[in-house]
């Protein structure tokens, strides 16, 4: 393999090793990827669940540039995770909802998990990419759908599916050029996006935002046309396909 890969049996969390290894003085590129993860992380202190069969891992980077660039990484994830789906299944069409979820016909297969700390050197932040892209197996969930790639008909191991998956970062990085290109991530990422116009809610807490998609602003937010025509830009929240049930609507 190579020296910027660990492949553990099993961990709590590939993210959790990542950050381990960029405290005990290590810096990225570093991928730390793991057959089972017994402690799975996912986004709004949600768990993911972890069994065998899937692909679990982090891509620590260590970058010296504000928050607000490093928080373009989201887009430039999505893209390479993308991309591997797109080349491991050339007959899927599978596309992004903001920031990076990607979505095999409506249903994710993938979660992306970014988190970030400032390098003990003081030189820039580690930022660990943590990427689960469902292989053999998915969650079955009645309020997100997912899917995996043998619910699609495919078999891929999770060596197969992190060797493209860590060219394919490395060809989005590359583009990205610690946000000199994000101009060009946001370009690719629109192209892979659900369709503009697309209705989507976004949950954001106890509140929820109804609107139409219509693209990404200069800074990678997602802006919405709400019902009465205004624009609204989102930075956060749990994007859905459609309209909020009706409990959600605002
Ligand atoms: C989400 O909720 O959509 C994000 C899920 C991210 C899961 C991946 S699996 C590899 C890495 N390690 C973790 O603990 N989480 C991320």
């Amino acid at each position: 393999m190579t020296d910027n890969l660990e492949w553990l049996a099993s961990v709590a969390s590939t993210n959790e090793v990542a950050m381990q290894r960029a405290k005990s003085g290590r810096s990225g590129p570093l991928w730390i990827a793991a057959d089972q993860q017994t402690g799975g992380r996912g986004r709004g202190g949600r768990g993911w669940v972890s069994e065998p069969g899937n692909l679990y891992n982090s891509l620590l980077l260590t970058i010296d540039k504000p928050p607000m660039v490093l928080a373009q990484l989201a887009l430039v994830a999505g893209i390479a995770v993308h991309d591997t789906v797109g080349r491991l299944a050339p007959d899927l069409k599978p596309m992004l909802k903001w920031p990076n979820d990607v979505l095999i016909d409506g249903a994710k297969i993938c979660g992306i998990l970014i988190e970030s700390q400032l390098a003990p050197s003081g030189a820039g932040h580690n930022v660990v990419v943590g990427i689960g892209l469902n292989l053999a197996h998915h969650p079955d969930l009645a309020e997100r759908r997912a899917t995996s790639l043998a619910a699609q008909g495919l078999t891929v191991t999770p060596r197969q599916a992190w060797r493209h998956l860590s060219a394919a970062f490395a060809e989005q990085l590359a583009l990205w050029s610690e946000g000199v290109g994000f101009s060009v991530i946001c370009q690719s990422w629109q192209a892979r996006a659900v369709a503009v116009g697309t209705e989507v809610s976004v949950k954001t807490g106890a509140a929820s935002i109804y609107g139409r998609f219509c693209g990404l602003d200069t800074d990678g937010a997602m802006l919405l046309e709400l019902t009465d025509g205004r624009r609204q830009r989102v930075t956060f929240g749990d994007v859905h396909i459609g309209a909020p049930p009706p409990a959600d609507a605002s």
